[in-house]
């Protein structure tokens, strides 16, 4: 085959993947759509699906395998929330072609990475193209230098050293390695809202029961309930002894943080009952007030955490793919063996190291020039998020988050999740996320986004409030 033909071919894959009727199914939420909306600004690519894992149908396959499915895979909920919104969003525009739908329902970064950190990337590129500047595979681990600089740059006063962080690509793949670390035989417990992967990679490791219908729950995971009435903190009195505890702040989707003592009862609950905690801080440098940036903060996290975090929302490493994971020397199993060792025994068979580009990049986010870049970004979206939270308030709703977080978390009482979402999307052509996705405790919230054009959010504001007013 010639070189074009070759190119055609694969091209013609391509576009015929991309229209694809099977893409909305499969993987992890947060991140399985490039974008939902036609942007009002410079476009990315319009309503197209990243997932393109999915198979065709069996009865389209002439041949069957002896190899029977994973039977946790099968206990999976299809990953609904995602596929669902999409769904409904591409009916929305064959209904309404001409209209302007906006998304604010994705987790996803839409500002340019500042040039400061853009120009590392390349500069590193094309060392790779001398012998002098040529690297191959790299530490498992991540490069020494950046491990330094993270570990004083965000664990400075903690007492977190260099060889506590494992750098990654990301803080959504190491959720996946922690689960593969802890292996079949735990338990976990989840905030209830919360991010899917943690209940996700919990369900194909196969520690869970079946979805249980009636209660919107998997068997054998604790659910601990985040209200407005305990403050989006849970009612530890209440937590039964799980072994395995995920716990994030600022929280996906609630956006809301915990203060220094609720970690510090999370911490201590953690200590009696001889639970891990993984605690995921990916929206920490959106915090404005005085909570803990890190579980470390708190005594004696040490010997029963592990922090996962990532350059996603704070540089816009969401396509570059950058992150970390802490694994304390002091944290070990209940046989003493540490648990570090472990992880590090995982990072190498599973991961070859961050991309040598993106570990570039990671290293200037941290320079001076960095930080304060890296700043400028996350204060643009805390500026969309005061709008979000200042339009919503004006209107008179209960509106959570917001403060230190990308997320504004709105209260509807007594009204369904997907019945909100289908009225704005309806009557507005907006795209919010139903909270009853994120489990349970979601129901009767939206969440809306602050990741957008600062154009796109003020229209998103104005025909919310030519709806609610
Ligand atoms: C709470 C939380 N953790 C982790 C991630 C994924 O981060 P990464 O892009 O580093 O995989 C997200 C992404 O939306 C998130 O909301």
């Amino acid at each position: 085959m010639s070189l074009t033909a070759a190119i055609q071919s694969v091209s013609a894959l391509v576009s015929s993947a991309k229209s694809s009727s099977f893409l909305g199914q499969g993987v992890g939420p947060e991140t399985r759509f490039t974008s939902f909306s036609m942007p009002l600004l410079p476009s990315r690519k319009l309503s197209v699906c990243k997932c393109v894992s999915a198979a065709p149908p069996t009865e389209q396959t002439a041949h069957k395998t002896k190899v029977a499915r994973n039977a946790n895979m099968a206990k999976l909920q299809a990953g609904y929330l995602f596929p669902e919104i999409a769904r409904r969003r591409s009916a929305h525009i064959s209904k309404y072609p001409d209209a302007k739908v906006i998304s604010l329902g994705i987790g996803d970064t839409t500002e340019p990475i500042p040039e400061v950190i853009t120009s590392a990337m390349a500069l590193r590129a094309k060392e790779l193209s001398t012998f002098e500047g040529y690297s191959g595979y790299g530490a498992e681990q991540g490069e020494k230098k950046l491990r330094a600089a993270i570990a004083s740059t965000y664990y400075k006063d903690v007492g977190i050293e260099e060889n506590d962080i494992f750098v990654s690509d990301g803080a959504k793949c190491d959720i996946s390695r922690l689960q593969l670390l802890f292996g079949a035989n735990v338990k976990i417990a989840v905030q209830d809202p919360s991010y899917p992967a943690y209940v996700d990679s919990s369900v194909i490791m196969g520690q869970t029961g079946l979805y249980q219908k009636d209660v919107e729950k998997f068997g054998n995971i604790e659910y601990m309930r985040c209200t407005p009435d305990n403050g989006f903190f849970p009612d530890l009195s209440n937590v039964s002894e799980t072994d395995v505890i995920y716990f994030c702040s600022p929280n996906n989707p609630t956006g809301s943080a915990a203060s220094r003592d609720q970690l510090t009862k999370l911490v201590n609950f953690a200590r009696a009952n001889g639970s891990i905690i993984v605690y995921d801080s990916a929206y920490s440098m959106y915090i404005s007030d005085d909570s803990p940036r890190s579980i470390f903060e708190i005594p004696g996290a040490k010997e029963v955490a592990i922090e996962t975090s990532s350059f996603s929302k704070f540089a816009g490493f969401t396509g570059v793919r950058l992150g970390w994971t802490v694994v304390p020397k002091e944290l070990v199993f209940s046989d003493g063996f540490p648990v570090a060792r472990d992880f590090n025994r995982i990072v190498c068979t599973c991961f070859n190291g961050a991309s040598n580009i993106a570990q570039a990049g990671g290293l200037a986010c941290l320079s001076e020039e960095g930080l304060k870049a890296m700043n400028n970004v996350v204060n643009f979206y805390k500026e969309n998020t005061q709008i979000i939270v200042n339009t919503f308030s004006s209107m008179g709703f209960n509106v959570y988050g917001g403060q230190n977080a990308p997320y504004v978390w709105v209260h509807f009482p007594g009204r369904s999740s997907w019945d909100v979402f289908a009225e704005i999307l309806e009557k507005t052509h907006l795209v919010t996320t139903p909270g009853s996705g994120f489990g349970p405790g979601g129901e009767g919230f939206v969440r809306v986004s602050a990741f957008g054009h600062r154009e796109n959010v003020l229209e998103a504001c104005r025909r919310l409030k030519q709806l609610y007013q």
